[in-house]
């Protein structure tokens, strides 16, 4: 190091004399590759080099001798993660990185309503841009595979065409703010279980009908600027330089021209890494010290084992260049983009798109009458549960959120109904969060706290239940999975008991997954919500009260039992995987196989198809109001190969209150010479209703919609014949059915 100092000083000095014109580099209205180009002839192979590893947890370094600057990331996607430590995962303990927690994703997909991606995309954006961060490590698309995934409240939910639509205005809106979208995990990391080496084997056609089109809807049509590769593996090598996955179909079919980006500790190899597409190397196992101690961040794969391999010749410096243009491509996008606004933090618009998004986002999925609850009626209402309480923005893994303000349900419902009004048990007592197991609480705590909350519900008007899972290891939670599909914490005994005591009972469980119901025939109300951040107690008192109706519907089955489940039904050779002697052992295990033999047949495809129905329909949702469909009407009986027709069904508000309902078309093929899924979803559109007002809504019906994905061909491929559309307010529930015929 020290020797080359001297004679860049004295070529810099030579050079000196002279007053350059501003570098193409550095002139913001050059177009973009010109600059790219600009910038990379200007730069050393240990400059390129050092932009493709990290230079601390959570950033990558820039070409300081150019001023070209570093690129910041943070976790995403609900929010922006707290500082933390340049070396370690500590917390850095500022005091201005308090943020506003968005609902999770799979609220957001419970909207369906991409005018409510855009809005997240956009506040969350802003946040992310004050807090200087050039890179949002979201959103994540990871299709819903099994109940079981500790992370499954990150995702979209389980329909690939859904998951698509919803996550394109989100990376749009975001990256107006000079903040790139870091689409993950980029693919197949659908369990937490073995996630670090998992194989995943996976069928071509599930890969490309279920897994792949949501992470290709954000890099084709949202423009995403980097994805992150998963941490599991895939044709047995791992995701984040894995060849097929980054160079065929990432670059080579989808032209993708950002950065792609590893999981934290993804890498595992340099000539991997340097050839099969990997650009930036985050959060390897180092000590994570820059270059006086023994292992440092040049040790990273893509550092100086990667430099040698150039130096000696292996590997061409034109696989570093690739690397540096990409980086540099982010780079003059977002950290060095000058048009960029200046983003603001915590504002009331963030808390109003936070509860606009809260709102849409809760499922009704049962009602007998009992809500509404009326706060002028002046009942006295007990609510019981611990999640009533807890701050679910902490803990969770890397989505954790620090907040500056959170309502709880419990405050809210006081706000609503007033303080006078409402009682509170907890009822069960549900851990604290523990890295490894489950908190064993004595059974003595969990009686006598469901005994107090017993005595009070019988003294109650109605009863709210606000329990479900939480944000410890082994609940919604990224490092583990769920150990099973019950509510935890002895949660349907209290259930039970407060039933007994009291049927005006409301189930408003929190939760980022399915889960069994074994009392959802005796309840007379259940509510689905999700994780909804600073304003998650408000939005749910409002959908309580009735000053929101609700318009969730479910983005996910919730199957009566797990053995329901598609990935469940063929033992643990497609959960969780087992483990075989094969390949590297990470995290104490060897490399354990798995096999995704539900294939397309994820999620409703499978119960539709198996005709085993869930307890809750993905698509279902109830209102306060009602609708009714009409006769679907068709622009022609037949279609060509190229052509497109439209349907129309005309869509009434029954009821005496104005709502939202979500009109859902599903298309069938009738007949096909290889399996098909009963049905698909292929349109939906979120309306809103005055009582008694129709409205029509049209779906066009494009060639594309009716294709299967060909094995043999490598195409997709769609058969004549003929075709069902299903239309209705749930995957279980379409009334208006029409048949046309594909020439
Ligand atoms: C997670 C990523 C996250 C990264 C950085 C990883 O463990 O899987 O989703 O962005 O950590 O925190």
């Amino acid at each position: 190091m020290k020797k080359a100092i001297f004679p860049f000083i004295l070529a810099a000095a030579a050079t000196s004399g002279a007053v350059a014109s501003t570098p193409v580099y550095l002139d913001p209205k050059a177009p973009l590759e010109d600059r790219v180009e600009d910038a990379l002839s200007r730069m050393t192979l240990d400059e390129k080099v050092a932009m493709c590893h990290a230079q601390s947890k959570f950033s990558s370094p820039g070409v300081p001798r150019l001023g070209i600057p570093e690129v910041w990331m943070s976790d995403g996607p609900h929010g922006v993660r707290a500082e933390i430590n340049w070396n370690d995962w500590g917390h850095a303990q500022w005091t201005n990185d308090s943020v506003t927690a968005f609902p999770a994703l799979t609220a957001l997909a419970a909207t369906w309503n991409p005018a409510m991606s855009a809005l997240y995309g956009k506040n969350v954006g802003e946040e992310a841009r004050y807090r200087e961060k050039d890179v949002l490590l979201g959103p994540g698309v990871n299709i819903y595979r099994t109940p079981l995934n500790g992370r499954n409240f990150e995702y979209m939910g389980e329909d690939p065409y859904l998951a698509s639509v919803m996550v394109v205005p989100y990376v749009q809106e975001l990256q107006k703010n000079g903040v790139a979208a870091c689409v993950k995990h980029f693919a197949l990391n659908n369990q937490e279980q073995w996630r670090g080496n998992v194989n995943a084997n996976v069928s071509d056609r599930a890969l490309y009908e279920i897994y792949l089109p949501a992470f290709k809807a954000a890099v084709q049509e949202g423009g995403a600027w980097s994805i992150m590769g998963a941490y599991n593996k895939i044709w047995n090598q791992h995701c984040c330089h894995n060849k097929r996955l980054l160079e065929d179909i990432l670059r080579g079919e989808w032209g993708f021209d950002g950065v792609v980006i590893t999981d934290w500790g993804g890498a595992h190899d340099t000539r991997e890494a340097a050839l099969n597409g990997l650009d930036i190397e985050m959060g390897s196992f180092t000590n994570g010290l820059t270059s006086e101690s023994e292992f440092t961040y040049d040790d990273y794969y893509l550092g100086r084992a990667f430099r040698d391999l150039i130096l000696s010749g292996e590997i061409p410096e034109s696989v570093a260049d690739d690397k540096a243009r990409r980086i540099l491509r982010l780079i003059f996008r977002t950290a060095m983009n000058t048009d960029k606004p200046f983003g603001s933090l915590h504002s009331p618009e963030h808390y109003a798109a936070a509860k606009a998004i809260g709102d849409e986002s809760i499922v009704l999925l049962k009602n007998s009458g009992i809500l509404p609850l009326d706060p002028a009626a002046g009942k006295k209402i007990l609510v019981v549960g611990d999640n009533a309480t807890r701050r679910l923005t902490d803990g969770g893994g890397s989505s954790e959120l620090k907040v500056k303000d959170y309502v709880s349900p419990l405050d809210a419902m006081r706000e609503v109904f007033g303080a006078g009004n409402v009682d509170y048990a907890r009822g069960y007592a549900a851990g604290r969060p523990m890295y490894g197991r489950e908190e064993e609480i004595p059974a003595a705590v969990q009686d006598s706290l469901r005994a107090e909350a017993v005595a009070k519900a019988a003294e109650a008007d109605v009863v709210v239940f606000v329990g479900g899972l939480n944000k410890n290891h082994f609940q919604d939670c990224e490092g583990g999975d769920r150990l099973h599909y019950e509510l935890p914490f002895g949660q349907d005994a209290v259930i039970e008991a407060l039933m007994q005591a009291n049927p005006n009972l409301v189930v408003a469980n929190i939760t980022g997954n399915a889960y069994a119901m074994p009392w959802a025939d005796k309840v007379p109300a259940i509510m689905h919500v999700s994780y909804l951040g600073t304003m998650g107690g408000a939005s749910m008192a409002d959908a309580i009260s009735g000053a929101v109706n609700p318009s969730g519907k479910m983005p996910y089955s919730i199957p009566v039992s797990l053995a329901d489940c598609g990935a469940h039904s063929f033992g643990v050779n497609a959960y969780p995987g087992v483990e075989s002697e094969e390949g590297d052992v990470l995290f104490g295990v060897c490399a354990p196989q798995e096999q995704y033999s539900e294939d397309i047949l994820v999620g409703y495809r499978w119960h539709d198809t198996k005709k085993i129905p869930a307890r809750y329909a993905f698509g279902h949702g109830l209102s306060y109001t009602t609708f009714a469909y009409g006769k679907p009407v068709l622009s022609a009986k037949e279609m060509t190969a190229d052509g497109s027709l439209t349907v129309t069904v005309p869509v009434t508000n029954t009821g005496t209150r104005e709502g939202a309902e979500v009109v859902q078309m599903y298309v069938g093929d009738d007949k096909a010479s290889v399996l098909r899924p009963r049905k698909e979803l292929k349109g939906f559109e979120k309306i809103v209703l005055a009582p008694g007002e129709t409205r029509d809504v049209s779906f066009t019906i494009t060639p594309e919609m009716l294709a299967f994905f060909d094995e043999a061909t490598h195409a997709w491929r769609s058969e004549p014949g003929a075709f069902t559309l299903f239309i209705g307010g749930a995957s279980d529930s379409t009334p208006a059915v029409a048949k046309f015929k594909l020439k």
